[in-house]
């Protein structure tokens, strides 16, 4: 009998749907190629769940993940215009993907920036800057820092509207982290890029200090500081000088978006959030929702996101490594969809369901 994981799925909102239909075509795929049985149960998150359910992240959501090997989730939220009818604790974000992210206690996010030699057509970098390609893991705290701090609002003493947000982390937090992230960098090429704002933060002191005492256990791997300031320049100009690098929660969320400016689209950003027990995946962009439902959206990361889940949930690095393949297949076959011809009009644009026609196409070669 074939091997049975159940998978929670999350489409989310806005291109959500569309790009998720591509990823479970591709998933059932490599179920039918590795024997097998991904049941993938949906249930409903983000906004349109709030509107069709009144809850972002519904009780009944909640029982599909909980009782779910992995969870698969699309990109949530809607215009700024949409999302003003939604009232603020039940937002997207802070009604459903936050809580998901404590629930399951999702602290390591890898969010791999990775354009293969030849694929530099899509990215802004000179050739010159991109010739070897991009192969960074960036790897985020998800569970702490600002996003999960005390926050309070308040007016002043002078009557003005004030606000506090805290950046709390603490050491087991930071050693937790610390740990994927020297294994990961000893998986690579061992060398861990920190980054930092000691100058500047007390938490980053700390986080800097926890750094060192893990360090002694991972002799083989070396440690390069850099601020994060620093880390956004040195992105832009010389990416190639990166392999793994480790931040908290801030720092990661902006940087992997720059991250993904390197590579030309945002479209190109998967990620793994692991937790504890539950991992779940999903793109690092947002639900597009002014494109969506047109069939132009990119499949890449949904996919690349089963990919991901694929080693990381399941151990199927053989699988996992045919499906980034087939996507990369495609692109340098000259194939893209719209958001990724900025820089080169030779590329011959497809349709969200055509790129997943293709990529299917070459796993199952
Ligand atoms: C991301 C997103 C989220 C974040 C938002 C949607 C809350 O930008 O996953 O990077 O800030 O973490
Ligand atoms: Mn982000």
């Amino acid at each position: 009998m074939n091997k049975q994981v159940k998978i929670a799925v999350l489409e989310g909102d806005g291109i959500g749907p569309e790009i998720m239909v591509e990823a479970l075509r591709v998933l059932r795929a490599v179920g039918d190629m590795c024997l097998v049985d991904f049941e993938c149960v949906p249930a409903p998150f983000g906004a349109r769940a709030y509107f069709d359910h009144g809850k972002a992240f519904p009780e009944e959501t909640k029982k599909i993940c909980d009782q779910a090997d992995a969870i698969l989730k699309g990109p949530i939220g809607l215009s700024f215009e949409e999302t003003k009818k939604i009232p603020v604790e039940e937002q997207p974000e802070r009604g459903a993907l936050l809580p998901l992210r404590k629930r399951y206690n999702t602290f390591a996010n890898f969010r791999p920036v990775k354009l293969p030699a030849g694929l530099g057509a899509f990215s802004p970098l000179k050739k010159e800057v991109i010739a070897n390609g991009i192969d960074i893991m960036m790897i985020r705290e998800l569970v702490g820092g600002l996003y999960f701090g005390k926050k309070e609002r308040t007016t002043n003493a002078e009557g003005l509207r004030s606000v506090t947000e805290t950046l709390e982390y603490n050491e087991e937090q930071i050693k937790k982290i610390m740990h994927v992230a020297f294994e990961e960098a000893g998986r690579r090429k061992k060398i861990l890029h920190n980054v930092h704002k000691a100058n500047v933060l007390m938490s980053s002191v700390l986080w800097n200090e926890i750094l060192e005492e893990v360090q002694k256990e991972y002799p083989d791997v070396t440690v390069e500081h850099i601020l994060v300031d620093a880390a956004a320049t040195a992105l832009c100009i010389r990416p190639s000088q990166f392999d793994v690098m480790v931040m908290e929660n801030m720092f990661g969320d902006i940087l992997s978006d720059l991250g993904g400016g390197l590579l030309g689209s945002l479209g190109l950003m998967p990620s793994a959030c692991i937790g504890d027990t539950i991992s779940y995946y999903e793109p690092s962009h947002g639900s597009a929702p002014d494109i969506a439902g047109q069939n132009k959206a990119n499949p890449y990361s949904m996919i690349g996101s089963v990919a991901m889940m694929l080693e990381r949930s399941f151990g199927l690095k053989k699988e996992s490594d045919r499906v980034w393949q087939s996507m990369t297949t495609v692109l340098s076959s000259g194939y893209t969809t719209v958001d990724l011809t900025a820089y080169d009009k030779t590329l011959k644009v497809v349709s969200t369901r055509e790129f997943g026609d293709k990529v299917l196409e070459k796993l199952k070669n």
